[in-house]
């Protein structure tokens, strides 16, 4: 049996993108030239399904400036039982819209909400852009489509964190997903929306103190760092608070537009083209990923610290683009900072 049967599949359907955000990872804007067809896709995802794949995320890039794409991708993955969720800024997610893809099966749309609506607009760099975001999670969870609220912790926004749990308490969101600002792609050109360590503390601390009386599943992206200061967590339900261990290259891909695969979205590793290689080929005899996998030891930092346990050294897309080292500190974790 294979030891690493890929699960979650990140596909950026596109780089283009109506908004230009300052931490996109993705540094969407423009399409890229040969970005893959509906046809080329069919086939990867076909292969991926037949590898394990249980759960395929169209993201970008903005995916529904690819609309036609993703409704057709849509029914194709529907039509081999492949489950799928589509990522969006909410722009163009109407009730329309919302409606096709339910009729087309998706089992998820998660929209991202980075702020109250003076904060969204001005980190997304377009006024309406909050109440369109706002206007897409009622036009999904209006269809019954399972739907998330991404947010993005920066700066810029981490006092207005409970004010931002207030308001989407009362949208019914299916869960509230949260991830602090990692510098790279475009967001290491925009380094003074990193959260400092005590906003994050701060932020997170406000989430967790919440969490339970949240009306809606919470779920940590990464590893937070919330717990710093504190003594580590020694409940069951305090841990799930905790981010889990991350498991991009080992159960987790994502692939860009033109077909590279890669760890994960965070990185700018390109593994090899799914367009020229079968994905067994690329997933199964890779030495960067063999890397990735075999990693036993991080920096003295970590293996020194008491919370290694719960946060696994933190990001390690973080650690590698910013240091060039696989095993580094994750740079946003407060103790190397
Ligand atoms: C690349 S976007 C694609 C989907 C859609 N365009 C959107 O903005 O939701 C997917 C998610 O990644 C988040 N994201 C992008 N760059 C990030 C970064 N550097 N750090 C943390 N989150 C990031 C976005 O805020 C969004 O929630
Ligand atoms: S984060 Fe999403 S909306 Fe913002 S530029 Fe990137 S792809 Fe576009
Ligand atoms: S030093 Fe390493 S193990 Fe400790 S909290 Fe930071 S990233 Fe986690």
């Amino acid at each position: 049996m294979d030891m690493w049967p890929i699960r979650d599949v990140r596909y950026q359907v596109t780089l283009a993108c109506n908004l230009s955000c300052p931490h996109c990872f993705a540094k969407a804007r423009q399409p890229l030239p040969d970005e893959l067809s509906v046809e080329e896709a069919k086939e990867i995802v076909l292969d991926l399904k037949e590898n394990g794949m249980r759960l395929l995320t169209m993201t970008g890039g903005e995916p529904l400036c690819r609309k036609d794409f993703v409704l057709e991708l849509g029914s194709f993955l529907s039509s081999i039982s492949a489950r799928y969720r589509v990522f969006t800024n909410g722009i163009l997610l109407d009730e329309e819209l919302a409606s096709e893809l339910k009729d087309r099966g998706v089992s998820e749309i998660q929209v991202s909400v980075d702020g109250l609506e003076d904060t969204h607009d001005s980190f997304r760099g377009m006024n309406g852009a909050f109440k369109r975001a706002i206007r897409a999670v009622r036009a999904s969870k209006q269809e019954g489509i399972k739907t998330a609220v991404r947010l993005t912790i920066t700066q810029q926004n981490h006092k207005e964190v409970p004010a931002i749990i207030e308001y989407i308490a009362g949208l019914e969101i299916d869960a509230f997903r949260v991830r602090p600002f990692v510098s790279v792609g475009r967001g290491s050109e925009n380094e003074k929306y990193i959260p400092t360590p005590e906003a994050m503390i701060e932020a997170f601390s406000h989430i967790e103190e919440k969490r339970k009386n949240l009306p809606f599943p919470f779920q940590l992206i990464t590893p937070s760092f919330h717990f710093l200061g504190k003594d580590p967590p020694k409940t069951r339900s305090e841990k799930s608070f905790v981010g889990s261990r991350c498991v991009c290259g080992k159960q987790l891909c994502a692939i860009t537009p033109d077909g590279w695969l890669k760890p994960c979205g965070y990185f700018s590793v390109k593994l090899g083209n799914l367009r020229e290689q079968k994905f067994a080929e690329i997933w199964n005899n890779n030495a960067f990923l063999d890397k990735m996998r075999s990693i036993d030891r991080l920096s003295d930092v970590c293996m020194n610290c008491k919370y290694l346990v719960y946060c696994g050294g933190g990001c390690r897309a973080s650690a590698y683009e910013n240091t060039g080292d696989l095993c580094a500190t994750d740079p946003l974790c407060p103790l190397v900072r």
